[in-house]
C-alpha cells in the first residue's frame, strides 16, 4: 500500500530540489548571511505549495531573506505591508469603472510569492482575506471568483512581541500555515561577516545581484517530484501517531488538526528529496515536526503561567512515539 499515485518522474535536470537549493543559496548568499534553516524552510514550502510565517524581533532579516528568495526563485512577486489601515480590497483587488464597463483590477495577491509583511499590524477582516486566499487559492470579490496563480507562496511575517495596535491572528487561522518559523538572532561570527556585506548607507547595496535561477516551470517539476516521493505505511502510522500524541498531552488544550497531519506528510516528503532521497524516512518527519506544528496548537492557560513553549509540547509528542525501524 502507497500513500500516493506513483506520479511519472519529471526529466532529469527538473525537479531536483537539493540542486534547485544550491543555486538559490548561492544567490541569497549575496546579501543574507546565515538563516540557512529559514531559507529551507521556505523551499520546503515552495516545493509543497504551502505558506510560511516567519516570526522574529525587528531587524534579522525576514524581509530581507523573504526578497532575495523570490527574486532567486525568478518568480513574480510583490510586497504587501500590512498595516491598521489596509483594507481587504487592497489585498485582493476592486472593481473600477473603465470605459462604462466594470472591470476587475487586480490586487497585490496576484503574484507567486507574496511578501505579506507585518501580517499582525492589520485588522482582522484584512488578515481573513490573506487567509481565505491562502486557504482556497482564489479570491472572491463582488460575488465572482478569481483563481490566483500557481503557483501562490505567502511568507508573512509578524513580529513575537504585542506591542499596543497589533492583531495577533487567530489560532484556527494559523492552522493555514504550513510551517511557522522562528527566525533568530545570527552567531557572532555571522553577524560579524553581516558587517562585512556591501551597504549603501544603511541598506545593502547588492539586493539588484540576486540573479533568477528557477522559473515557475522548474518549481511546478520540483512539487511533482516531491509528491512522487514514497512514504510507507509504517512511517505514515509514525508520522499519525506523533500527530494524535499531541491531542493527548496534559499541558495542551487543542492539539493538532488533521490538516497538520497532511502539511507534515508533505513537509516530510519535501525533506526526503531535500536530503537526496526518493523515500521519507522517520528522521526527516523529526526534522520538520517541530516547525510544522508548533503553531497549531494551543496550550492549557496553566502550562503557559510556567513557560512551557509549544515547541516542548511538540518534543514531548514525539517522545510518546516509538520510532518504527
Ligand atoms: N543575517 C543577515 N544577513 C545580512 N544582513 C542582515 C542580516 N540580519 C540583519 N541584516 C541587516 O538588517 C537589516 C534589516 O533586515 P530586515 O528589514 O529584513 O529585518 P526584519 O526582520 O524584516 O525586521 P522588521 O521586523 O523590523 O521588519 C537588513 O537590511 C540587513 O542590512
Ligand atoms: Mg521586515
Amino acid at each position: 500500500m502507497s500513500y500516493e499515485p506513483p506520479a511519472p518522474e519529471p526529466s532529469p535536470g527538473g525537479g531536483d530540489l537539493l540542486a534547485l537549493r544550491a543555486r538559490v543559496l548561492a544567490e541569497v548568499r549575496k546579501v543574507v548571511v546565515g538563516q540557512e534553516a529559514t531559507l529551507d524552510a521556505l523551499l520546503l514550502a515552495v516545493s509543497v505549495g504551502g505558506h510560511v510565517l516567519l516570526e522574529g524581533v525587528p531587524g534579522v532579516a525576514k524581509t530581507l531573506l523573504a526578497s532575495a528568495l523570490a527574486r532567486a526563485l525568478g518568480v513574480d512577486f510583490r510586497r504587501a505591508q500590512f498595516t491598521p489601515d489596509m483594507l481587504p480590497s487592497d489585498l485582493t483587488g476592486t472593481l473600477t469603472l473603465r470605459a462604462g464597463e466594470l472591470a476587475f483590477r487586480p490586487g497585490p495577491v496576484f503574484t507567486n510569492v507574496l511578501l505579506a509583511d507585518e501580517i499582525n499590524r492589520t485588522p482582522p477582516k484584512t488578515q481573513a482575506a490573506l487567509l481565505e486566499a491562502m486557504q482556497e487559492g482564489q479570491v472572491t470579490v463582488d460575488g465572482e471568483s478569481h483563481p490566483l496563480p500557481d503557483p501562490f507562496l505567502v511568507v508573512a511575517t509578524q513580529n513575537p512581541i504585542e506591542y499596543e495596535g497589533t492583531y495577533p491572528l487567530p489560532e484556527a487561522q494559523l492552522d493555514r500555515f504550513l510551517m511557522k518559523v522562528d527566525v533568530g538572532y545570527p552567531d557572532e561570527a555571522g553577524e560579524f561577516a553581516m558587517l562585512g556585506l556591501a551597504h549603501r548607507g544603511t541598506a545593502p547595496s547588492t539586493l539588484d545581484d540576486v540573479q533568477p535561477v528557477a522559473g515557475v516551470a522548474e518549481l511546478r517539476a520540483v512539487r511533482a517530484l516531491v509528491d512522487a516521493t514514497r512514504v510507507t505505511p509504517e512511517v505514515a502510522a509514525y508520522l499519525l501517531r506523533v500527530v494524535r500524541a499531541t491531542r493527548e498531552l496534559p499541558s495542551v488544550a487543542v492539539g493538532a488538526s488533521p490538516r497538520a497531519a497532511v502539511h507534515l506528510l508533505a513537509v516530510s516528503k519535501a525533506a526526503a528529496r531535500l536530503a537526496g532521497r526518493d523515500f521519507v524516512t522517520p528522521d526527516d518527519v523529526s526534522a520538520v515536526v517541530t516547525p510544522t506544528l508548533r503553531h497549531r496548537l494551543v496550550l492549557r492557560p496553566e502550562a503557559e503561567l510556567e513557560r512551557f513553549r509549544p515547541d516542548d509540547a511538540v518534543a514531548n509528542a514525539v517522545q510518546l512515539v516509538p520510532v518504527p525501524r
